[in-house]
């Protein structure tokens, strides 16, 4: 079986970018991979989080991704923060990363813009450790929204560059990015993406937002005044509430577009509404179901961590060989 890695940072509060971009497809796919999915806890330090919330987030999110439907005994469920590898082959791939590339991440830019009073060198070399994620587990494909190709690119960078002094190491991972839900973006700004740190709540409908909050975030999308349902780029905000229509229904755009010929931007925004409620409402009680069950978690916690440690020993003791590390006794 082809491997799979991805992971997700439990800082803020996760939006519908996260789900329709990320976490559907990642349940989509994990029949057909041995899938690795880790709440990268390491990568959420790079700017600074209040203890107790950050650990309160992370078993949120690690319960979000069963609750999202994917099989903790099927899928390597964990905490980066639980498998030391990630660090160990960080610091080696650091010495095969150079300045100038990490230097032209825009990811890197904008948030040292966002925290000018902390722009630490575990924010610079972010993308090192994501690359270390990936390379750990020889992953094949890594299901990512539109905003993580760069670091994918840069990921595969390193990797070659690695395999090209030291031979075959490491597998060359290739990004997935959806058809639908690549890119959900922004609900007052659409040509901003929906993010977590987003200042204006209404922006964004988050995972755990109420079915009336929903409805009313879509009631008040920003769209236009050309009064008709198209999909195209001169009407950013319909486009993306069309996409966020389709990737919750599984219709295409083409099949929404006609759905909503001649009706007008008040039906379709309920419509719209009603399709996130349909898709977040027995995800948000199954993840209530699940935080209750304690035992059942930890007991996940702790195997898959086990799991995925002894996956990325393997990659880490051939890698440590490679560059001239002595060799254990
Ligand atoms: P993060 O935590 O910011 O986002 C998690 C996933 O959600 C996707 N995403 C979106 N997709 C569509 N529309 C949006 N508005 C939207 N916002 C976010 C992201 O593309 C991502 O797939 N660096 C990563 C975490 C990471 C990782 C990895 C991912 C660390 N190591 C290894 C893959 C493989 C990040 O910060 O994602």
């Amino acid at each position: 079986k082809k491997v799979l890695f991805s992971g997700m940072q439990a800082t803020g509060n996760l939006t519908l970018g996260n789900y329709l971009g990320a976490l559907k497809n990642w349940v989509t796919l994990s029949d057909e991979y041995e899938c690795f999915y880790s709440v990268v806890d390491m990568h959420s330090i790079t700017v600074r989080q209040d203890p107790a919330t950050l650990r309160k987030r992370a078993r949120a999110l690690l319960i979000l991704y069963i609750a999202a439907g994917l099989d903790p005994k099927k899928n390597c469920i964990y905490y980066q923060s639980h498998v030391s590898g990630h660090a160990e082959l960080a610091w080696i791939l650091n010495c095969f990363t150079y300045m100038g590339e990490l230097n032209r991440m825009t990811q890197f830019k904008d948030k040292a813009a966002k925290h000018a009073d902390n722009i630490n060198a575990g924010l610079f070399t972010y993308p090192v450790l994501m690359a270390a994620d990936i390379l750990l587990y020889q992953a094949d494909v890594v299901p990512v929204g539109v905003d993580q190709k760069q670091h994918l690119e840069i990921t595969r960078d390193i990797a070659e560059r690695f395999n090209n002094i030291y031979g075959d190491v490491f597998t060359i991972p290739e990004a997935y990015i959806g058809k639908v839900g690549a890119k959900i973006m922004s609900l007052q700004d659409p040509v901003k993406k929906m993010s977590k740190s987003d200042e204006n709540p209404n922006a964004s409908i988050y995972l755990m937002d109420d079915p009336d909050t929903i409805m009313r975030k879509c009631k008040r999308a920003v769209t236009d005044s050309e009064a008709q349902i198209l999909y195209r780029d001169e009407q950013p905000g319909v486009k993306n509430l069309i996409n966020i229509y389709s990737a919750c229904t599984g219709k295409t755009a083409e099949e929404v577009v006609k759905e909503f010929d001649g009706r007008g931007y008040g039906d379709f925004k309920v419509a719209v509404g009603e399709s996130v409620v349909s898709v977040l409402k027995p995800l948000q009680e199954e993840a209530a179901r699940l935080t209750k069950d304690k035992a059942y978690i930890d007991g996940i916690i702790k195997e898959n961590a086990e799991k995925a440690g002894y996956y990325a020993n393997k990659t880490l003791r051939k890698v440590q060989k490679k560059v001239g590390f002595p060799e254990r006794i």
